[in-house]
């Protein structure tokens, strides 16, 4: 047992969870992941998985993504990307639904899975039956040689290094780095991004690793200063735009898992739809709000919100005003391209998340009832 339990320290490196020493390798696992991918030098983006079927891609009716939990959300976001720049129309399921409602595949159609484990039974299952119907198939998966790394076509790794943290953190930002580079990638190649934006996304892009250890340096102290007052909460709402809409999911999805607090992610705009009659001087809502990404728009949902005393915690850009001024807690992140806003964005509220389960005394790296990797049904 002794040994059982220095061994597991040494393995957490100093960090009380692996989840937090997770949370703090995303600048050595994003860098990791476009290492040997991105030349910027060079202005090319090297990804044999890709290139070898670029007409594949290229020719491509529509590209659909398959995958669950976290990897749905890295997905949805892939399809903002790949869809603003390579202009390939995407959809996004959830490998379960996909697998039961007898989908319209053809061999004109590329099925994407994304899976940090490369195991999870309902997106192997979607994937069989996309290959059945023809469908050329591409993995992106952590885990090297797992079973849909196996089955798929082709794919790219990400090298985020094994996450034994059970709510993702480094995988998730491991995927949406891939799905970047995908993105620019076919969108250079079937010329829907021109050379120079093309040039400055990826200087941009190489750029994101430092960027985030800026934000790991100046909002660790704080989110944990935020979430000690919302310890006792028992809802939240996180809301986005835009790239950030998926973002909100996903920082929503973190704090159920491992809090165990209700918490519901909503496109913004969305707010007057439904979740807006929640809102009352108990209600935290997370809010998203980077400058480049519907910025005005998100302001008047912040007046709305305000006006019925919710209490707002916003990401915003550095320097930051509107919005700020308004808020009850401000997380500064530095400003990016709006493609770039969701990994950004991402940390503070994996760390949020990650403080508030701390607080309240839960089981992170193992959080009640869920597993790391879904192997059933
Ligand atoms: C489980 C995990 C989640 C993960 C999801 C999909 O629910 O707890 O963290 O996002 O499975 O897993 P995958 O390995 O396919 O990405």
């Amino acid at each position: 047992q002794e040994l059982k339990l220095s061994l597991e320290q040494i393995e957490k490196g100093g960090y009380e969870h692996f989840m937090l020493k997770e949370i703090f390798e995303q600048p050595k696992s994003i860098h990791d992941t476009m290492r040997g991918r991105l030349l910027v030098d060079e202005g090319v983006i090297k990804m044999a998985g890709i290139w070898d079927h670029v007409e594949k891609f290229k020719n491509a009716n529509r590209i659909i993504i398959i995958a669950c939990g976290t990897s749905w959300h890295a997905g949805l976001i892939g399809e903002y990307l790949i869809e603003e720049y390579a202009r390939i129309p995407v959809e996004v399921e959830y490998a379960s639904e996909f697998r039961y409602r007898n989908p319209i595949i053809t061999d004109k159609d590329v099925v994407i899975a994304i899976s940090q484990s490369g195991e999870t039974a309902d997106t192997m299952a979607a994937l069989k039956l996309a290959k059945e119907k023809g469908a050329f198939i591409y993995g992106i998966c952590n885990v090297v040689d797992s079973s849909i790394a196996r089955i798929t076509d082709a794919g790219s790794y990400t090298h985020a290094g094994p996450e034994i943290g059970v709510a993702s953190t480094k995988a998730f930002t491991a995927q949406l780095t891939i799905l970047t580079l995908i993105a620019f990638k076919l969108g250079k190649h079937n010329g829907n991004l021109g050379n120079a934006e093309f040039m400055s996304l990826i200087a941009e892009l190489d750029a994101i690793p430092k960027k985030i250890e800026e934000v790991l340096n100046t909002t660790h102290e704080l989110t944990q200063n935020i979430a000690k007052d919302f310890v006792s909460a028992t809802n939240f709402l996180y809301l986005g735009r835009g790239y950030n809409y998926p973002a909100a999911l996903e920082g929503a999805l973190k704090l159920k898992e491992i809090s165990y607090i209700h918490a519901e992610g909503y496109p913004a705009a969305e707010m007057k739809h439904g979740p807006i009659a929640l809102i009352d001087e108990n209600m935290p809502i997370v809010i998203i709000a980077p400058k480049k990404g519907h910025y005005d728009k998100i302001v008047s949902n912040v007046q709305e919100i305000k006006a019925r005393k919710g209490k707002v915690i916003a990401v915003v850009n550095k320097g930051d005003q509107q919005v700020s001024s308004m808020a009850d807690y401000v997380i500064e992140i530095p400003e990016t391209s709006e493609c770039f806003s969701p990994i950004v964005a991402s940390v503070p509220l994996q760390l949020l998340a990650y403080y508030i389960a701390v607080y309240r005394g839960a089981n992170v790296d193992q959080p009640r009832n869920l597993a790391k990797s879904v192997t059933v049904e």
